[in-house]
């Protein structure tokens, strides 16, 4: 069972994902057991759609040190650990040992565990202890909404010149679009979306896959 976003019609989600990378047994499987034993929080996994696009971007920026904020249960970091060459590192940040548990028996099972290291806690200690200069080619930002603006501030500047930052839920199940959300973490979400399209050391652009993904290239290191 996957999920879909509120505005696009079921047909074409359908019809997106039919036509896109078909997945293998063990993305299947993983979407499977997230939906049986989470069925809530499984609707905060990216949808199928997304996870071929995540893998073509790595490989597209020729990525070798990826990180993650926001792993639940490992669809995403397993399609970016997919594109990463053999000698590649992606490190994923989390708080739940119980969700994260399972996304690593699926990079197991992938063979792909031997690229991804798994930190556990908020994800702003974590990233504050990072060394400050930019080494990270591939950044995707998904965890709580609230802290968007200060993961992007401690993001950016890690970030290489023309790496490349993915954020997801830019459109937040469309609550951007009330002026005032009384979705918790809309307004977060929309103040994040003015400070990237205002940010001179990113260009961007707004995608609408998924929920809203924007995607920035980093282009000075300023
Ligand atoms: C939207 S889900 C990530 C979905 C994942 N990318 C996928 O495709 O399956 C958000 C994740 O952020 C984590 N999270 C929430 N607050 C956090 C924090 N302060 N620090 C680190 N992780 C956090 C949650 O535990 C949850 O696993």
């Amino acid at each position: 069972m996957t999920h879909r976003n509120e505005w696009m019609p079921e047909e074409l989600h359908d019809y997106t994902i039919a036509i896109g990378p078909p997945l293998d047994d063990v993305a299947r499987d993983l979407i499977a057991e997230t939906g049986e034993r989470f069925p809530g929080p499984a609707q905060i996994q990216i949808p199928p759609e997304q996870s071929g696009f995540l893998t073509l971007v790595t490989q597209l920026v020729g990525a070798r040190s990826a990180l993650e904020v926001g792993t639940f249960t490992g669809f995403s970091s397993l399609a970016i650990a997919r594109g990463l060459p053999a000698d590649g590192r992606l490190l994923c940040l989390d708080v739940n040992e119980e969700w994260t548990s399972v996304a690593q028996r699926y990079w197991e099972r992938a063979g792909v565990a031997d690229r991804i290291d798994l930190r556990i806690g908020p994800a702003l200690d974590s990233l504050r202890a990072l060394p400050a200069e930019p080494f990270l080619d591939l950044v995707f930002l998904d965890a709580d909404k609230e802290n968007y603006l200060a993961y992007w501030e401690e993001l950016v500047p890690r970030v290489r010149p023309g790496g490349v930052l993915l954020v997801d839920n830019v459109f937040f199940h469309l609550s951007v679009l009330e002026e005032a959300p009384t979705r918790p973490g809309g307004a977060a979400v929309k103040a994040f979306n003015r400070r990237v399209r205002d940010d001179p050391r990113v260009t961007h652009a707004v995608l609408p896959l998924g929920d809203g993904v924007t995607m920035a290239r980093r282009v000075s290191s300023e």
